[in-house]
Order: structure tokens, then C-alpha cells, then sequence
């Protein structure tokens, strides 16, 4: 196993910790990950790509943690651009359970390891039940993962230090976004508009999320008050559900703070019986279809005396009331918005763990990549 040798302090520059100085890679890392990328085509995951995409009927995401959420992303991605259908499954669950094998799916494993023990079996696993098209987006090119696959792509992240996982998160998003118009490309769905226009949007991406970054000194400011408290609960929808998923684990597992997401329209369903005043409800609210709905849950939160942090988008209404702070991104991003919005969950995660004193880098108990069961 290659172990990273770093040279402390001299590596972190300006940062006081790797976790934060990757949060602030996120620029470059998705333009080394898109570096070269002027056109769709199934090739940029490898030889033989093509015939496989056109091939198959279906996906099948195997993946833990962070890697699973960007997973659940990739899956609203698929089905709305490529019309395939998307089943994601946490490693460690399907690697033991009687599943229904399909030889016509792609079984996509993400890791940004790639030496993930649960994803490694799960994988395998698929394999033995016959489903031999296989691919994975890893951040590792040298991985057993890589060399398990067929097909790949190789994030360009660069090694990440922090046990969170921020800057291979997002790089992984961009990468599966390219998976999705490539599959939808191999399937006639993809109109050269289109492409066009989500190339253009993907090659924006740096200066969007620097952009993002500049919300720093806002939402440290938030961080001091949610260093005090014990729970948080994380609202999302569509899209951005899994992007409040993954806010809630950076926040668990380097705050320590118990922390939970929720589809916002699931909160009625129980959750709303856990908020009072001192349960902080942290809620992505993009600029999207889904803004008029996600008002009307935080008016629920409202209701019952919860303090809500709003991420907003520029164009959105929302503003700041009693019990409401908001901060807001820039202009609505369009179908690539989870990965602007993840950036600020991201910061204030670190931010209150800084403020809670917590082994930022080294959470305890945490390894950074899991090869063991
Ligand atoms: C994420 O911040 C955690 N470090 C953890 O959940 C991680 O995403 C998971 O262990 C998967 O690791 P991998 O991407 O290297 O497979």
C-alpha cells in the first residue's frame, strides 16, 4: 500500500490543515480532472467503452461513504440525461445480500482509494453473478480497483490527505457527470447543443466553485454558534439530497456532532418531531424546480421554533428573518450544482470542528482508506 510521505507544514502553505487546503484544491483538481476534455466521447473511459455503453440497458453503482453519495448523485444524472436506469448500493450491504444479477448492466465502482475492502468485494461479487462490464471512477490510477475494471477514469485530484474526503468527492462528481452525457451520447440522446453547453458549463467550473470558496469568512461565522451544539439535521432535495448526505457526514466525522440529512419532504414523516430551538436545520436550497416545496418545509422548521441555515442560490428569494440565516452562492448552476453546493457544507464542517478542537485531519477512529472489513 502506498503510504504518502508529506512534509508537514511546508505542504499546508497558507492552511492550518490538509482537509482545508484541499477544500481550497477544488478549482484545480476539477481542471486537472477535466484537463483535455474539449468533446464527449465513451473513449475518455477507456478502449472498448463505446460498444459496452451501447450495449447496456442499465447501471449498477457500487460504492461506501462519500464515494456512495456521489453515487446517489450520478444516479439523478443518468437518468435524466442518458433515460437508463440507476440502482446504487452501498458496498457492504450488496456484496452479502441474494441480489438480482443482470449481465447487460455496467457495474461502476467509485473509490477514491481504490483499495476500499467493501467495494473491492462488492465488485467481485457482481463478477461472480456474471456482470462482467465493469468501470470505475478512482482517484488512484496504481489501485487494485483500477486494475479490477475494464474501464476507467482516473480523477486527478491529487493525494488526498484529510480522512474527510473533499476535493476526490467533487472531482468524482465531474467525472460521473462525463459518464452520464457519454452514455447518453452512446445512446443517441445527446443533441451537439447540448453537448456544447455542458462542456462549457463543466469547464467553468473552477472560477464557479472559487467563487464558492469566497463564502469562507460568512460561514465561519456560523461555525462558532454550531460548535455548540450536540445535533444538527440536513435538508436536500432531488438532486440535492445526496449533497445533504454527504453534509451531514463531514460534519459527523470531524465535529462529532450527531448529524442526519433528510429529504426535505420526508420531514413530516417523523424528523420534524426532533426540532426545537436547538436543533440547527442546515438546508441546500439551489435556485431550482424544487424551491417553492422547499420553502414551505422550512416554514414547517420555522413552525416548531427550529434555526434554519440556508444555503441559497443569488436568484432565489430567500432572504434572512428571525430564524433564518442565509447565505448565499452564486447564480443557479444548472444540473452541476451539487458541486457547488457541497463546497460550503464542506467549509462549515472543517470550520466547526476547528472551533470544537476536534483532530481535523486524523478524526478518531477513522482511517482514510478502509482495507480491512
Ligand atoms: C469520507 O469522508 C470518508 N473518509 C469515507 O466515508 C470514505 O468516503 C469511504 O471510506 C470510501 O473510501 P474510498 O472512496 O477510498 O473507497
Amino acid at each position: 500500500k502506498t503510504v504518502h510521505a508529506h512534509s508537514g507544514a511546508a505542504e499546508l502553505g497558507p492552511y492550518r490543515h490538509y482537509m482545508q487546503k484541499e477544500i481550497f484544491e477544488q478549482p484545480r483538481a476539477i481542471a486537472d480532472t477535466l484537463e483535455g476534455v474539449i468533446s464527449i466521447m465513451p473513449e475518455l473511459f477507456g478502449d472498448g467503452a463505446y460498444k459496452v455503453f451501447k450495449q447496456i440497458d442499465s447501471v449498477l453503482i457500487l460504492a461506501c461513504g462519500t464515494s456512495y453519495y456521489a453515487g446517489l448523485t450520478a444516479k439523478y444524472w443518468i437518468e435524466a440525461i442518458a433515460k437508463i436506469p440507476v440502482n446504487v448500493e452501498i458496498a457492504s450491504e450488496y456484496r452479502y445480500r441474494e441480489s438480482v444479477p443482470n449481465p447487460n448492466s455496467l457495474v461502476v465502482t467509485i473509490s477514491q482509494s481504490g483499495e476500499t475492502a467493501d467495494t473491492l468485494a462488492a465488485l467481485k461479487h457482481a463478477r461472480s453473478l456474471g456482470m462482467l462490464h465493469t468501470l470505475t471512477v478512482c482517484n488512484v490510477a496504481t489501485s487494485a480497483m483500477v486494475r479490477e475494471c475494464a474501464l476507467s477514469y482516473i480523477t486527478h485530484a491529487g493525494v488526498e490527505v484529510g480522512v474527510a474526503s473533499t476535493k476526490a468527492f467533487t472531482t468524482q462528481l465531474a467525472a460521473l457527470f462525463l459518464l452520464a452525457l457519454s452514455l447518453a451520447q452512446s445512446k443517441g440522446r445527446l443533441s451537439e447543443t447540448d453537448e456544447a453547453e455542458h462542456i462549457r458549463a463543466l469547464r467553468h467550473l473552477p472560477v464557479a466553485i472559487s467563487a464558492v470558496l469566497a463564502l469562507e469568512p460568512q460561514i465561519i461565522s456560523w461555525a462558532e454558534e454550531f460548535a455548540r451544539k450536540e445535533n444538527a439535521l440536513f435538508l436536500g432535495r432531488g438532486l440535492h439530497y445526496p449533497i445533504a448526505l454527504e453534509g451531514a457526514l463531514k460534519l459527523k466525522e470531524i465535529s462529532y456532532i450527531h448529524a442526519e440529512a433528510y429529504p426535505a419532504g420526508e420531514l413530516k414523516h417523523g424528523p420534524l418531531a426532533l426540532v426545537t430551538k436547538e436543533m440547527p436545520v442546515v438546508t441546500v436550497a439551489p435556485n431550482d424546480t424544487l424551491i417553492e416545496k422547499l420553502k414551505s418545509n422550512m416554514q414547517e422548521v420555522r413552525a416548531r421554533g427550529g434555526e434554519l441555515y440556508v444555503f441559497a442560490d443569488a436568484d432565489s428569494r430567500i432572504t434572512s428573518s428571525e430564524g433564518v440565516h442565509v447565505i448565499r452562492l452564486p447564480e443557479h448552476y444548472g444540473q452541476l450544482s451539487p458541486i457547488l453546493h457541497v463546497v460550503p457544507l464542506q467549509l462549515l464542517a472543517y470550520h466547526t470542528a476547528l472551533a470544537r478542537g476536534t483532530d481535523v485531519d486524523k478524526p478518531r477512529n477513522l482511517a482514510k482508506s478502509v482495507t480491512v472489513e
